[in-house]
């Protein structure tokens, strides 16, 4: 009896949303009501410009969101031919990443039909660059491979089983070069994460380096490279995490999620 009891203690998450449902009961109304008042979210050409010698995006009239912005300066710094957005969403860091840097293919993957439709509905121009992706199945050879791979706001809400080290580890198979998230760091271990999948042979690339990469407007991305860069290494999650208000409930779960992963088989001869 007791041990039943132990039993249904036992912890398990799930992802922060239903995706299936997510545009419907909250993503739209959030880029309605969150970004779009404060932000410019879909950007014509000309309203956008990338400096080379600073690395910095700056926009004409109203500002863009400073993750948008560190992503497109990641993009115009690495200066990849090919990018891959997981978790699409509605489509406007690819279109405009597309908008900025006009040689650029993009292509886009979302688990919600719904996601990729009001992708669709903003961005016609993304038809037949965006699919339905499942990025914590099993890797697929139909998705793309791609220079640079990057996420905002994804990762950190996967929380289901092991799923967030499978999306990490799909996400460096898809990758010939980059992958950068943009993405709360008290919602995983994301350092801890990344560095434990590689030591432990499950990432595609044999050399990872990581790095911290901080937009001109300050926001922080994490950035995986198959090649040594000129960024600040990046060797704990604690350097990640220094100007965040700490959440207790966001890093427990992140910590209980890390103690899902099980590591340990050596390479044999
Ligand atoms: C918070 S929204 C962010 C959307 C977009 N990146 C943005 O910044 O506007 C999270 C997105 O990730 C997608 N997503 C969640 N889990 C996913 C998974 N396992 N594979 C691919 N996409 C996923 C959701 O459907 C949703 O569109």
């Amino acid at each position: 009896m007791f041990g039943q009891l132990f039993y249904k203690k036992r912890k398990f998450y799930d992802d922060d949303f239903d995706w299936d449902n997510y545009t419907a009961d909250s993503y739209h109304r959030r880029l309605k009501g969150d970004v779009e008042v404060e932000f410019r979210a879909i950007s014509k050409a000309g309203q956008l410009q990338f400096d080379a010698a600073t690395g910095a995006v700056t926009s004409q009239g109203q500002p863009i969101h400073p993750n948008q912005c560190m992503i497109l300066e990641a993009i115009g710094q690495l200066a990849p031919q090919t990018v891959h957005e997981v978790g699409c969403g509605g489509g406007d860091h690819l279109a405009n990443a597309a908008t900025l840097f006009p040689q650029l293919q993009v292509t886009g993957g979302d688990r919600g039909t719904s996601q990729l439709d009001l992708a669709l509905q903003r961005h016609p121009q993304l038809a037949g660059k965006i699919g339905v992706q499942d990025i914590t199945m099993p890797f697929s050879h139909h998705w793309p491979q791609v220079d640079l791979v990057y996420t905002q706001a994804v990762v950190m809400h996967i929380h289901t089983a092991v799923s967030h080290f499978v999306a990490l580890a799909n996400m460096v198979r898809m990758a010939k070069k980059y992958v950068l998230l943009m993405e709360n760091p008290q919602c995983h271990n994301f350092v801890r994460d990344i560095i434990g999948l590689h030591d432990a042979g499950h990432f595609e690339w044999d050399d990872l380096h990581l790095y911290q990469f901080t937009g001109s407007t300050g926001a922080l991305g994490i950035l995986l490279s198959r090649e040594v860069l000129d960024f600040p290494p990046l060797t704990s999650d604690k350097q990640i995490r220094e100007n965040v208000k700490p959440s207790q409930r966001r890093l427990r779960r992140g910590d209980d999620d890390s103690a899902r992963a099980l590591f340990g088989f050596s390479k044999l001869g």
